[in-house]
């Protein structure tokens, strides 16, 4: 099973509606990184070290980091903010650090991000790079997808790429 982060603040818009459609389709379990718990990463690296894996700071990123750990795959949704992820989504992203290279092994890694920008906008492929580096990183198979959300019209597209890629990626 997947877990599915959803990085956006505001609930029941775009990116939310999206995550929760893939949850739907997939199985998956849908986690809010907005009501989490969970400050950012310290760069203490204890959890590298006298932590053994679980991080200094004690709160709901135990719970996720359980699941993390158990999953098959990790999903990130998230709309763009200045070209990245949403900080809410960041801080998940780098509170998975405690992660060894065997927790990742053999993971899938799904990023599907949204902004207002059209759908050949150079901002996707950028996302798309750098996640890339990360997926590598960690030895996992990424799977992108990035859709423009300016409005309700773009937005039911956005849905049905989101279908398609469901279909394609699973
Ligand atoms: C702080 C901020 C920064 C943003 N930066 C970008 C951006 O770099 N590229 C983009 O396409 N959209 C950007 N947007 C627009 C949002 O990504 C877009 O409205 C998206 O649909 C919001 O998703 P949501 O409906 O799930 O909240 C930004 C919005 C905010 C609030």
């Amino acid at each position: 099973m997947e877990i599915i982060i959803a990085g956006s603040p505001r609930k029941g818009m775009y990116s939310d509606r999206l995550a929760e459609a893939y949850a739907e389709a997939t199985g998956g379990e849908l986690i809010h990184a907005r009501s989490l718990t969970a400050g950012p990463c310290r760069g203490c690296n204890w959890c590298k070290d006298k932590g053994n894996g679980s991080c200094v700071q004690k709160d709901d990123m135990a719970q996720v980091l359980e699941k993390a750990r158990k999953a098959d795959g990790i999903a990130f949704f998230s709309p763009i903010y200045w070209w990245q992820v949403t900080a809410q989504e960041k801080i998940v992203i780098d509170r998975l650090y405690p992660m060894t290279a065997e927790d990742w092994k053999g993971k899938k890694l799904t990023v599907v991000v949204n902004g207002a920008a059209e759908d050949d906008d150079r901002e996707f492929a950028l996302l798309k790079a750098q996640f890339q580096e990360m997926a590598d990183y960690i030895g996992a198979e990424l799977h992108f997808l990035g859709v423009g959300t300016t409005d309700d019209e773009a937005f039911s597209k956005a849905m049905n790429k989101l279908k398609d890629f469901i279909s394609e990626s699973n």
